[in-house]
C-alpha cells in the first residue's frame, strides 16, 4: 500500500487520516485490535494539531521488513510547541480543558512513541509493529 499524507486542518482531515491509518494497518496483515490501536493514536495526535496548532500533518508509511510488520506515522505541527514534554506527557494534565489523555494514552498504546517540540516544530512518531508468525 502506497504512503499517505494527510494535511490536517480540522475534525474532517482527523477521520481521514484516521482511517488511513486502519487501511495500511489491515492491508499489512495486523489484527483489528491493533488497527484500533494505531487509528485511536492517530485520531489523538491529529486532534492536537487541530486543537494547539491549528493545522499541521500526517504521514503514514509502511515500514515493515521480513521479520516485522509495522507502520510508521509521524504527525507534525509549526505551532506554538509544548513548553513542558514531561507535564505533558503525565495523566491528566490539560492546557485545552481536555482529559489530558492524549499524549500518555497514546504512548501505552503504540511500541514506540517520540516527541520532539520547540516553538514552530512539534513532531511525534509512532511505530505500530508485530513479529511475523
Ligand atoms: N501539537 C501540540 N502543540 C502544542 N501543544 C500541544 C500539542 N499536543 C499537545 N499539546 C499540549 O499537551 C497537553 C496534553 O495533551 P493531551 O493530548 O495529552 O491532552 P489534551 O489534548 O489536553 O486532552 P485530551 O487529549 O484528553 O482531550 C495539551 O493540553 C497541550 O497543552
Ligand atoms: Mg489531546
Amino acid at each position: 500500500m502506497k504512503a499517505s499524507r494527510v494535511e490536517i486542518r480540522g475534525s474532517t482531515d482527523v477521520v481521514t487520516a484516521r482511517r488511513d491509518g486502519r487501511d495500511m494497518a489491515r492491508v499489512l496483515g495486523f489484527g483489528s485490535a491493533d488497527q484500533t490501536r494505531l487509528a485511536t493514536a492517530i485520531s489523538e495526535l491529529t486532534r492536537n494539531v487541530v486543537q494547539y496548532a491549528g493545522s499541521g500533518f500526517c504521514e503514514i508509511e509502511n515500514a515493515s521488513s521480513p521479520n516485522f510488520m509495522e507502520v510508521r506515522v509521524v504527525v507534525g505541527d509549526s505551532g506554538p510547541g509544548i513548553p513542558d514534554l514531561g507535564e505533558a506527557l503525565r495523566d491528566g494534565f490539560s492546557t485545552g480543558g481536555g482529559l489530558g489523555a492524549g499524549l500518555p494514552g497514546t504512548r501505552r498504546l503504540v511500541h514506540s512513541f517520540d516527541i520532539i517540540s520547540e516553538p514552530g516544530n512539534t513532531r511525534v512518531e509512532i511505530t505500530v509493529r508485530r513479529r511475523r508468525s
